[in-house]
């Protein structure tokens, strides 16, 4: 069975949450794609160049232990607008997409670049204010500031939807998940129900 369930929508909004929840309930396999440009992003940090990076992209490249940093998120994003590294990355996300069994992807571009074709489409959102109180706590054991993570998460809205190769955005058939007043069982509840609907 091919059956894919995109999930996009801009950092901390709830997308990783939900997407581990359909996956586990629903037997698919998930990737959380963000993860791929995080390892460009921290290759990028080091001095290597971006599209080189995402070409050659190692097991050990995504298994780094920083690449949760702020650092390496403002890397990634950045490295995200380049259009060789979003090519290079293209095809992997696409054959992850048709493995049999099911998938799940989470990014920003999956029900509208990489995926157009998905069974089920969800845009996960919420006020930038919740998702950097919600990163913030994430990050607390590197001391950060709520105020740096509240600026960090508008910079890289600005830049994710900004761009002009695959921004984030909607796809005009996503089922759209606003989190700012709903708790997570609430949200992951509403997407199991919309992937168990799709599926018949
Ligand atoms: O989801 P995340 O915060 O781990 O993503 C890190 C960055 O990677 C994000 O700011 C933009 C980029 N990204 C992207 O452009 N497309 C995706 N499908 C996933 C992430």
């Amino acid at each position: 069975m091919i059956f894919t369930v995109a999930i996009d929508g801009p950092a901390a909004a709830g997308k990783g949450t939900i997407g581990r929840a359909v996956a586990e309930r629903f037997g698919f396999a998930h990737l959380d794609t963000g993860l791929l440009y995080r390892a460009v992003g921290a290759r990028a940090l080091a001095g290597d160049d971006p599209a080189a990076a995402a070409a050659d992209l190692t097991a050990d490249d995504l298994a780094r232990p920083d690449l949760r940093t702020a650092a390496v998120a403002e890397a990634a994003s950045r490295a995200a607008a380049l259009p060789a590294v979003r090519a290079a990355l293209l095809d992997f996300q696409r054959r992850f997409a048709r493995r049999e069994g099911g998938a799940v992807l989470d990014g920003r571009d999956i029900g509208t670049v990489i995926c157009p074709d998905a069974q089920v489409k969800l845009y996960v959102t919420a006020s930038a204010e919740i998702r950097a109180a919600r990163r913030h706590a994430e990050l607390a054991a590197t001391g950060i500031a709520l105020a740096q993570v509240l600026d960090d998460v508008r910079a890289r809205d600005a830049r994710d939807a900004g761009r002009s190769d695959a921004p984030m955005r909607p796809a005009d058939d996503a089922l759209l998940l606003d989190t700012t007043d709903l708790s997570i069982d609430e949200a992951v509840a509403r997407a199991l129900a919309a992937v168990g609907q799709a599926m018949g």
